[in-house]
Order: structure tokens, then sequence, then C-alpha cells
């Protein structure tokens, strides 16, 4: 079982690094007020919430200890993140505000995962 959560673990920073790398490749048009929330942030959001639900339900079936405050408040920002990129999938440009909010929330959920240990 272990092997699987690690290689779910690997599957969930795939995942980060299109939402987030999708955001950070377009912080200068996002300046410009001209980015988008292309495929690879909308899978990338929606990658997270799947590989994060099944590490929740593998870490359990393991009795691993989960910190369910820590993934509920992760979980309720990738809800709001994967709300404004579906939402906004098909615009062809996204507002600055909209666009900055994503990101931010990225990385906050980043630093709730390594920070709270
Ligand atoms: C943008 C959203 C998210 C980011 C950036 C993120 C980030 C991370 C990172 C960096 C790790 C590896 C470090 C660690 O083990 O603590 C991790 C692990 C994990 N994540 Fe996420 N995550 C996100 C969303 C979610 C969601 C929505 C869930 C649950 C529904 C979730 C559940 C988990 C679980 C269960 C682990 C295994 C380690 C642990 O017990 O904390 N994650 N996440």
């Amino acid at each position: 079982m272990d092997i699987l959560i690690h290689l779910l673990v690997g599957l969930h920073i795939i995942g980060i690094a299109a939402l987030l790398g999708g955001f950070l490749t377009q912080m200068k048009a996002m300046g410009a007020g001209t980015a988008r929330f292309g495929p690879a942030m909308l899978h990338g959001a929606g990658t997270m919430l799947v590989t994060g639900a099944l590490l929740v339900g593998l870490n359990e079936a393991d009795d691993h200890h989960i910190n369910t405050v820590k993934i509920g408040l992760k979980l309720v920002l990738l809800v709001v993140i994967l709300a404004l990129v579906y939402v906004k999938r098909d615009e062809e440009t996204v507002d600055k505000a909209s666009f900055g909010v994503v990101g931010g929330l990225t990385m906050a959920n980043i630093f709730i995962a390594v920070l709270w240990t």
C-alpha cells in the first residue's frame, strides 16, 4: 500500500506543477490583463482533487494519521481554485484579481502542506 501512496503523492505533485506552472508562466500576461486559465491549470486542479481524495482514503485504510483540519483547509482552498478555473476556462482573458487569487491560493496550499506538520 505504501508504494501506492508514494505514487499518488508523485501524481499530486505533478498536479501542483501543472496548476502552478500555468500561473507562473503567465504572470507577465496577468500584469497586462491578458492571462487565461489554460487546460493545464484546469487539469492540474482536477488532478489535485482526485489524488488528494485518494490519498485520504488510502492513508485512512492503512491506519496512517491524517490531519483532518489541514486537509479540510486545503480542500476548501482547492474548491475555490477549481471553481474559478472551471467557470472561466473558456474566457479569452481572465481579470487580474481572479488569476491572482488562483496563484495565491495554490501557493498558500503548498505552504499549508509543507509547514503544518
Ligand atoms: C492546490 C491544492 C493542493 C496543494 C498545493 C497540495 C500540496 C500537497 C503537497 C506539497 C503534499 C506533499 C507534502 C506532504 O506530504 O505534506 C501533499 C500531500 C497530501 N495532500 Fe495535498 N495539496 C492540495 C490539495 C489537496 C486536497 C484537496 C486534498 C484532499 C482532498 C489533499 C490531500 C493530501 C494528502 C492526504 C496528502 C498526503 C500527506 C499528508 O498526510 O498530508 N491535498 N499535498
